[in-house]
């Protein structure tokens, strides 16, 4: 891999740097509090970067909160969607990689084999970040845990509950368990479990992490609890899938399992009715839209690691 702050993984950056994200990001919020979104923070601190955007799969957040996370530091972005560039019709990876890093700051990719994310950093002499793969989503879990900390939620000893799919976003929750000292109990049905490498990476990091088939055992005393679509990008839905999902909606009669002041989060897109009831989705414990919003903060800070600026 060229020597550049990749962010392809939450171990590329370790736990102090996201700290130092987190912190960073949790300053400059504070800081523009009230401001028009594109307006630039005070430092321009990526003044004329620009970043190129890969988007393989489909994206709101991602894609804006990454523009407009360049736009306040200062930058600017562009989108290169596989069916409007050359990537879409066959030209590597590896060719991309080095075009782009002769016109471009810093890439971002969103796709499916996380091989491919890995081949762009090999090859790219910029840094890259991973927008999501199939195998993980860590973007996504930085703002998450902004969500939780500013919802006043230390992270060492939060217990942070799980329902369905051993999914993406699970691995990077699971990651950032072990690397944030957070224990994780993943309530998901038989055949859908997480892959094992991130169960072990967790828990060598020192996390606990139980995985049941128990929802409401799951969600007893939770801090934080969280699902997501019970099917992902690029997958069949299947009616033996949701079936097996059914058990694990998180509802209200999960929430009250909970502690009282217990978070709900959401990754969105959000399938109402399926893995979330739409009383928990739109209820008083819901933080969804902060933790979308938390997207752009959680980008720049992202961003200012990637170029050294942080951490
Ligand atoms: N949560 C998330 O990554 O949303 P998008 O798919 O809209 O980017
Ligand atoms: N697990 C979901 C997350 C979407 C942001 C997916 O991969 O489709």
């Amino acid at each position: 891999m060229s020597a550049h702050r990749h962010f392809l993984d939450l171990s590329d950056a370790g736990g102090d740097a996201i700290a130092a994200m987190i912190g960073d990001a949790i300053d400059r919020k504070g800081a523009r509090k009230g401001w028009p979104k594109g307006r630039p923070d005070a430092d321009f601190a990526l003044d004329g970067r620009v970043l190129a955007m890969i988007f393989e799969k489909s994206s709101t957040r991602t894609r804006v909160s990454f523009d407009v996370a360049m736009r306040q530091l200062g930058g600017s972005s562009l989108i290169l969607d596989s069916s409007s560039s050359q990537l879409g019709r066959g030209e590597s990876i590896a060719d991309t990689a080095r075009v782009l890093s002769r016109m471009v700051d810093a890439i971002m990719i969103r796709t499916d084999d996380h091989a491919k994310a890995e081949e762009l950093a090999h090859y790219a002499d910029v840094p890259v970040i991973n927008g999501l793969t199939d195998r993980s989503h860590p973007c996504q879990i930085v703002a998450d845990l902004l969500t939780v900390i500013e919802h006043g939620k230390p992270l060492p000893g939060l217990e942070v509950a799980w329902f369905g799919d051993g999914n993406n976003v699970l691995h990077s929750i699971l990651e950032a368990a072990g690397l944030m000292k957070f224990n994780v109990r993943a309530a998901v049905p038989v055949g859908y479990e997480p892959d094992a490498e991130f169960i072990e990476l967790a828990r060598a990091g020192g996390a606990t992490v139980n995985l049941t088939q128990d929802a409401a055992a799951a969600a007893a005393g939770a801090d934080v609890i969280v699902t997501d679509t019970w099917v992902s990008m690029g997958q069949d839905h299947t009616h033996n899938k949701i079936a097996a999902m059914a058990p694990y909606q998180v509802n209200q009669s999960l929430m009250v399992r909970a502690k009282s002041e217990a978070l709900f989060l959401h990754c969105l897109p959000a399938h109402v009715g399926d893995e979330v009831s739409k009383e928990v989705f739109e209820g008083p414990q819901s933080a969804v839209f902060d933790e979308a919003e938390n997207r752009i903060h959680a980008q720049k800070s992202i961003l200012l690691w990637c170029f050294g600026l942080l951490g």
